[in-house]
C-alpha cells in the first residue's frame, strides 16, 4: 500500500455535540441505525423512498434497481427527470425565487449575489443558446472554465437540455484538454478568455486554441467564450463566439428536457492505474439523489445555512457539492474564484467572517498550508477573525492527519463544530463513508461509518470480511444510486477496474485500503492500493506521469512513485534514465527543471514531480520488472533493508539513493 499519513488510530473520541444533535436532521445514533436497518431490510425500496422524497419526477419510476446487467446497474430507469428543474424551477415555484443561491466572490474580492430566479433565467438563456448552436440531447459539451457563476450556469444549462457535460479543470494542459475532448467526442467547448487566481491571469482560451490545433478534435463545431478579464484572445471566425453575444437575444424561458434517470448527466475524467485517464460516466437520477441526500444529512444543510465548499468545479467535489447538491436543496452557497493564500493566507477566514459561513468544506492539504502560514505569520491566524457563524466543518480528498484535524477543530471550529471527514471518490458520486454529525462521535483521522444505504466492508483478497482491527481492501457490496455507470467508451475497463472477478464480480473495488477500529468499527482509509497518487487531494496516475516523462526526447525510461509529504500528503518522485550518460551536478539540476516543465506542459502543473533523480538504470528483477517497492523506500530517503536477492542490478540502489 502506498498510502501516506498512515498513523495508528488514536483513541481520542469526541462525543456527539448535544447542542448540534438537538437540531440535526439525523439527530442520534438510533436514527442512523434505523436508516441502516431500513436499507438492510430492502435496499432497493429504501433508495426508492428517498428518490421520491428528495427529487421531483416528471414521470415516476416503477422500478428502483435493475440488476439484470450487473455490474452495469440501473436505478429508477423508467422515471423521467431533469436535474436543472430539480435544482432551480421547483424552488422558484415554491416561492424561493428571491432567495440567494450563490454568493460569488471574485479573486479581487468583488462580491455578486445571484438569486434562484436570476440563476434560472441565466441557465435558461444559455440552454437556449446551446440549442441555437446545434447542441442536442446526448451531445457532449466540454467546459474549460474558471470557478465562476458561469461555470455552474454552463453545467446546469447542459443538464437542462439533456447534453452531457464534461468539465476539464482549468489547470490541465492543452494536451490533456485535447485528449478529453477527443475521448468524449464533444461537439462544443465552453471556455473563458482568462482565468484569474491569486492576481495572476492564465490564458484559458489560448490553451484551448492549442488543444484544438493538436488535432483529433474534429467533433468540436463551436467554441463559446466567456469574457472574464477582457484579456486579448484570438477569435476564429465561424468557430468561436462570445457567451454574451450568443445569450443576448435568448429567452429566459427554456422548457427542461425530461430524460430517463439513467441518462448521462456528466463525464468526468480521472486517473487510474494505467496511462489513459478514464471518463467516469454518471447518471442523472441516481447521482442527483445522492448529491441531495448527502448534502442534507452529512452537512445537515438547513434553509438558513451559508454553505461553502471550496473545491473547483473541475473536480467531482465541485460537481456534487457546488453545482448540484446545495442547489438541489435550495441552499445558499459561496462560489469562490480565487486561492486561499491571496491576498494573504487569511482569505478563507476573512470570507467566513464576511459572509457568515455556517458550513465549511475543504481539503486537508489547504488546512495544512494554512496552519503553516498561521504559525509563522500572526496576522493571518484565524484567531483574528470572527468565525462564530460556523457550525460544521468538513474535509475531503485525502486522509487528514490527526494534528491537522485537531487544529481545524480547535482554531477554526472553536471546539464547537463537528468535523465530517468524508471519504468518497469521483466514481462514487458522493459521500460513502462519513460521520453524520448529529449521530456519530468523532475520531481524528477516521471517516467513521458508511452513509446509510452504503454497504461498505473491509475484505481480504478472497472477498471475505476481515475482523475489525485488521487491514484489508475497501469494497462496496451492494450497488448504490450515484455509482459510476461505466467508463465512457470502455465498458470492459469499467468491469475490470471496479468489478474484478476476484470477488465473484459482485463487489465494487474502491482501490483503497482500509481498517476498522477494533472497538467502534470506525473506518480509517490507509491509502491507495494501486498506482494512483494523491497529491494535495488531486488524483494522479503514476503511469500518466511516466508516459509524459518518456515523451521527452532525452528520456529512455522513467518510474514514478509517491512519498509522504507534510504539506501535500504525497509528493511525486521520479526516477529517470536518459538516452545518454547519467547527468550529475549542475547538469542534473538543469535537466530536472526541464523535465518538470515538460510534465507540466504535457499534463498540467499539478503533475510536476517534486523530486527527479537520474540513474544509469532502474532496479529491476531478472525478468525486467521495475521494483517500485524499493523505489518508494529510496524516495523516502530511507535505506533499503528488504531482501534484494531477486534484483538484477543491486548496485543501482546506492546510485539512486545519492542526490544527483
Ligand atoms: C481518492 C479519490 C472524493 C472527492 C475528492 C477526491 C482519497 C478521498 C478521502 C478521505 C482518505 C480520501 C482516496 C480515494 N480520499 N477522500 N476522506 N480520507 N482518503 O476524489 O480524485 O476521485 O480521489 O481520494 O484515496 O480513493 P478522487
Amino acid at each position: 500500500m502506498t498510502g501516506s499519513n498512515q498513523t495508528a488510530i488514536p483513541s481520542t473520541l469526541y462525543p456527539v455535540s448535544a447542542s448540534f444533535a438537538a437540531t440535526a436532521h439525523i439527530s442520534s445514533r438510533e436514527a442512523y441505525d434505523a436508516l441502516c436497518a431500513e436499507a438492510q431490510q430492502d435496499h432497493a425500496a429504501y433508495w426508492a423512498r428517498l428518490a421520491r422524497e428528495f427529487l421531483t419526477w416528471q414521470k415516476p419510476f416503477t422500478q428502483s434497481l435493475d440488476e439484470s446487467q450487473a455490474p452495469f446497474y440501473k436505478w429508477f430507469e423508467d422515471g423521467h427527470i431533469n436535474a436543472s428543474y430539480n435544482c432551480l424551477d421547483r424552488h422558484v415555484q415554491a416561492g424561493l425565487g428571491d432567495k440567494v443561491a450563490i454568493i460569488f466572490e471574485a479573486d479581487d474580492g468583488k462580491v455578486t449575489r445571484i438569486t434562484y430566479s436570476e440563476l434560472l433565467a441565466r441557465v435558461s438563456r444559455l440552454a437556449n443558446a446551446l440549442k441555437a448552436q446545434g447542441v442536442k440531447k446526448g451531445d457532449r459539451v466540454v467546459l474549460y472554465l474558471p470557478m465562476s457563476v458561469e461555470g455552474v450556469v454552463a453545467m446546469q444549462a447542459c443538464a437542462r437540455i439533456g447534453a452531457t457535460h464534461s468539465v476539464v479543470f482549468g489547470g490541465f494542459s492543452a494536451q490533456s484538454l485535447r485528449d478529453r475532448i477527443e475521448d468524449a467526442g464533444a461537439v462544443l467547448l465552453i471556455t473563458a478568455d482568462e482565468q484569474l487566481r491569486g492576481g495572476k491571469a492564465l490564458p484559458l482560451k489560448a490553451i484551448a486554441d492549442d488543444a484544438l490545433a493538436l488535432g483529433g478534435c474534429d467533433s468540436i463545431r463551436k467554441v463559446i467564450v466567456f469574457k472574464r478579464t477582457g484579456g486579448a484572445v484570438n477569435m476564429v471566425a465561424g468557430r468561436d463566439v462570445w457567451l454574451h453575444d450568443v445569450t443576448a437575444a435568448q429567452s429566459e424561458q427554456c422548457a427542461p428536457e425530461w430524460v430517463s434517470a439513467e441518462h448521462p448527466l456528466f463525464l468526468l475524467y480521472t486517473s487510474g492505474s494505467t496511462g489513459k485517464p478514464k471518463g467516469v460516466q454518471h447518471s442523472t437520477g441516481g447521482y442527483l439523489l445522492h448529491a441531495a441526500v448527502t448534502t442534507k444529512w452529512t452537512f445537515d444543510l438547513k434553509p438558513d445555512d451559508v454553505f461553502w465548499c471550496t473545491a473547483d468545479i473541475g473536480w467531482v467535489t465541485g460537481h456534487t457539492y457546488v453545482a448540484y447538491g446545495p442547489l438541489a436543496l435550495g441552499g445558499t452557497q459561496i462560489v469562490f474564484e480565487g486561492v486561499p493564500t491571496y491576498p494573504d493566507a487569511a482569505r478563507f477566514w476573512r470570507m467566513i467572517e464576511a459572509h457568515k459561513v455556517s458550513i465549511f468544506y475543504t481539503a486537508p492539504t489547504a488546512i495544512r498550508a494554512l496552519i503553516k502560514a498561521a504559525e509563522s505569520h500572526a496576522e493571518v491566524h484565524p484567531r483574528n477573525f470572527d468565525l462564530s457563524s460556523l457550525r460544521l466543518l468538513g474535509t475531503v480528498g485525502e486522509p487528514i492527519n490527526p494534528a491537522a484535524w485537531e487544529w481545524y477543530f480547535k482554531e477554526i471550529g472553536g471546539g464547537r463544530c463537528p468535523i465530517v471527514d468524508t471519504f468518497w471518490q469521483t466514481e462514487t458520486g458522493g459521500h460513502m463513508i462519513t460521520p453524520l454529525p448529529g449521530a456519530h462521535g468523532l475520531t481524528p483521522g477516521s471517516c467513521t461509518l458508511p452513509f446509510p444505504g452504503i454497504d461498505a466492508a473491509v475484505v481480504d483478497e478472497t472477498g471475505k470480511e476481515v475482523p475489525w482491527g485488521q487491514g484489508g481492501l475497501l469494497v462496496v457490496r451492494k450497488p448504490w444510486p450515484s455509482m459510476i455507470r461505466t467508463i465512457w467508451g470502455d465498458p470492459d475497463r469499467f468491469q475490470k477496474s471496479y468489478y474484478p472477478p476476484d470477488f465473484g464480480g459482485k463487489y465494487y473495488l474502491a482501490g483503497d485500503g482500509a481498517i476498522r477500529d477494533a472497538e467502534t468499527g470506525y473506518f480509517t482509509i490507509t491509502g491507495r492500493i494501486d498506482d494512483v497518487l494523491n497529491v494535495s487531494g488531486h488524483r494522479m496516475g503514476t503511469m500518466e506521469i511516466e508516459s509524459a516523462l518518456v515523451s521527452h526526447p532525452l528520456v529512455a525510461e522513467a518510474a514514478v512513485v509517491g512519498r509522504p509529504d507534510d504539506l501535500t500528503g504525497e509528493a511525486i518522485c521520479a526516477f529517470v534514465v536518459l538516452k545518454r550518460t547519467r547527468p550529475t551536478g549542475e547538469e542534473a539540476k538543469k535537466l530536472a527543471i526541464e523535465l518538470r516543465n515538460h510534465v507540466g506542459h504535457e499534463i498540467g502543473p499539478i503533475a510536476k514531480p517534486k523530486d527527479i533523480r537520474f540513474g544509469d538504470n532502474l532496479p529491476k528483477t531478472r525478468s525486467g520488472k521495475i521494483m517500485r517497492r524499493l523505489l518508494r523506500v529510496i524516495a523516502k530517503g530511507e535505506s533499503v533493508t528488504q531482501d534484494t536477492s531477486t534484483l538484477e542490478n543491486p548496485a543501482i540502489l546506492d546510485q539512486l539513493s545519492e542526490s544527483n
